[in-house]
């Protein structure tokens, strides 16, 4: 079948704004919407610009507005969309040229919550005992891609790219809800301030997004339980 796929252009050395391309393009309906742009670049305009890596759903560099719902171009197939498709960069962050935008101050805010495992303890002689059910009360947040998906698809974050956002928010909860992990309350510290968790209004645009369908919300609101209460459970 032949898939109109109209693609946001941005290129800062010769556009004083974007705009949008269409292209015609052969696909089966097994497709993913990255195979389609692979084909734009390598057999059509060598000039497309765009993140990609594993194509599987693993690295999260593929994450995109397509038909204006974030997703990542290797999760959806052309039988989940249809043959009209538009794909658009993530909004609420810098675009650097075509589909690629500045990911920097997503990663600022990841960088802010203390992103890792912080036990000044002395280390036991074989390792940091957990329980089954220990482990699996950050099960959840443990399978964050780091895709973005979530942080910009978020008003609050639109409204203002101070907000830490829910990425972030996802990461500090996986380390907060460890068991062996000792900055919880440091971590809860940072959140609650002007521009932590009390941003997020429970839109659940952030939870729609997330292709590895954590429950983002449920986790921000977590977060911010255990900062009202002062407890982490
Ligand atoms: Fe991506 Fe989901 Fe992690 Fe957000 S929580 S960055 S949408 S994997
Ligand atoms: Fe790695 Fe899509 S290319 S998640």
């Amino acid at each position: 079948m032949e898939v109109k796929l109209r693609i946001l252009r941005y290129n800062p050395e010769t556009d004083s704004k974007p705009h949008y391309e269409v292209y015609a393009i052969e696909a089966e309906e097994n497709d993913q919407i990255l195979d389609l742009l692979n084909r734009v670049k390598w057999y059509q305009d060598g000039t497309l610009s765009y993140r990609r890596s594993c194509a599987h759903g693993v690295c999260g560099s593929d994450a995109v507005r397509i038909n204006g719902v974030n997703r990542l171009a290797c999760k959806v197939l052309v039988k989940d969309v249809g043959r009209k498709v538009t794909v658009e960069p993530l909004l609420g962050l810098r675009v650097i040229k075509d589909l690629i935008v500045d990911m920097e101050p997503f990663f600022d805010h990841y960088k802010s919550v203390i992103p890792y495992f912080v036990n000044d303890e002395p280390a036991p002689a074989r390792e940091r005992l957990q329980s089954p059910e220990e482990r699996a009360r950050f099960d959840d947040t443990t399978k964050c891609i780091l895709c973005a998906a979530c942080t910009t698809s978020c008003p609050s974050f639109w409204a203002s790219g101070e907000y830490v956002g829910p990425a972030a928010v996802v990461q500090a909860h996986r380390f907060i809800y460890d068991s062996r992990d000792r900055a919880g309350a440091e971590r809860l510290e940072l959140l609650n301030d002007r521009v932590g968790v009390w941003r997020c209004h429970d839109i659940y645009n952030c939870t729609n997004a997330c292709p590895r369908e954590i429950e983002v919300t449920k986790a921000v609101g977590e977060v911010k339980l255990a900062i009202a209460t002062g407890r982490i459970e």
